[in-house]
């Protein structure tokens, strides 16, 4: 596997690549990698000649108040995970090698970014966009592989590679979870256990959400008040959002109709540890 920190770098081993008629499957991640990331790689690597898999934990992205020095890093561990996985190139570049002194523009995609976690995270996806927008730049794959478990960056990532006209497919991979259902995050480590053991509500919640609806319910506000009830039942849990939104617009939806695909999305803290998760369903 090669490494590389400095864009330069990275571009002339792309360049090498293209001569050589290779595609490239991207996978971008901050790190302290999962099976998530994981499975990411290995769907990268069935459909493409070579993978290349950025580490960056992206200040642009967090907030003042967030935890961007709290976020977890281990870069020896996760340079040995990718080696063995078998994937080609692993882009880790420090933070004033994409973000000089001189740095100043933003990309934004402004209605997919409002609703949800735009709400409590105001600018979180305009610094996802703008990093991953260089990100595309430097790598030029030909397609780049995101998780369904952070659904609303999707949505963003494949509106900014449509509306820019950038040569790459979008493709969005399911969530990978613990066995007792817990959607895997980088974060999770930063859990007590309590608080750990608690988590569960998330995706519990969710399913059953899912249940409700598929039982024929099809008052929208009911459904969203029995998934808020269910994560408030937690033991130290703050819920942030839980909302029921068009798979394709995040706007929250009234009427359930027949057919329809919404999405069932949360967000909650236990203490500092902000955790998000989410369900797809066919109406
Ligand atoms: P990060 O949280 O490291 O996630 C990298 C990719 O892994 C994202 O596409 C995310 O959706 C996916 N992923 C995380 N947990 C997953 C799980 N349990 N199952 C399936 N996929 C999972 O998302 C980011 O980093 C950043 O915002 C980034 C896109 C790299 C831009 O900075």
């Amino acid at each position: 596997m090669r490494k590389f920190c400095k864009p330069k770098a990275l571009e002339s081993f792309v360049r090498g690549l293209k001569a050589r008629r290779k595609t490239i499957g991207f996978v971008p991640t901050m790190g302290f990698l999962h099976e998530g990331h994981l499975a990411l790689v290995r769907r990268a690597q069935k459909e493409n000649d070579a993978v290349v898999v950025s580490i960056f934990v992206n200040p642009l992205q967090f907030g003042p108040k967030e935890d961007y020095r709290r976020y977890p890093r281990d870069l020896r561990r996760d340079e040995a995970i990718l080696r063995k996985a078998g994937v080609d190139c692993l882009f880790a570049p420090e933070v004033k090698a994409l973000y000089p002194g001189s740095f100043q523009t933003e990309v934004r995609v402004r209605r997919l970014s409002t609703p949800l976690c735009g709400k409590s995270r105001p600018g979180h996806f305009a610094g996802v966009a703008t990093v991953v927008l260089k990100l595309l730049h430097l790598v030029a794959p030909g397609r780049i592989y995101l998780g369904q478990k952070d659904y609303q960056q999707f949505k963003v990532i494949e509106r900014l590679t449509a509306d820019l006209n950038l040569p790459v497919k979008v493709r969005m991979c399911p969530i990978i979870r613990e066995s007792d259902g817990l959607a895997m995050s980088s974060r999770n480590v930063t859990l007590e256990a309590p608080a750990r053991r608690e988590a569960r509500v998330l995706y519990q919640a969710l399913l059953k959400t899912g249940s409700l609806i598929r039982g024929g319910e099809r008052d929208a506000r009911r459904v969203q008040k029995a998934l808020e009830t269910a994560l408030k039942a937690a033991h130290g849990a703050r819920v942030d959002y839980a909302e029921l939104v068009d798979a394709e617009t995040l706007l929250p939806v009234v009427k359930l109709r027949q057919g329809s695909r919404v999405l069932a999305a949360v967000a909650v803290y236990f203490d500092k540890t902000r955790l998000i998760d989410n369900l797809l369903i066919r109406v």
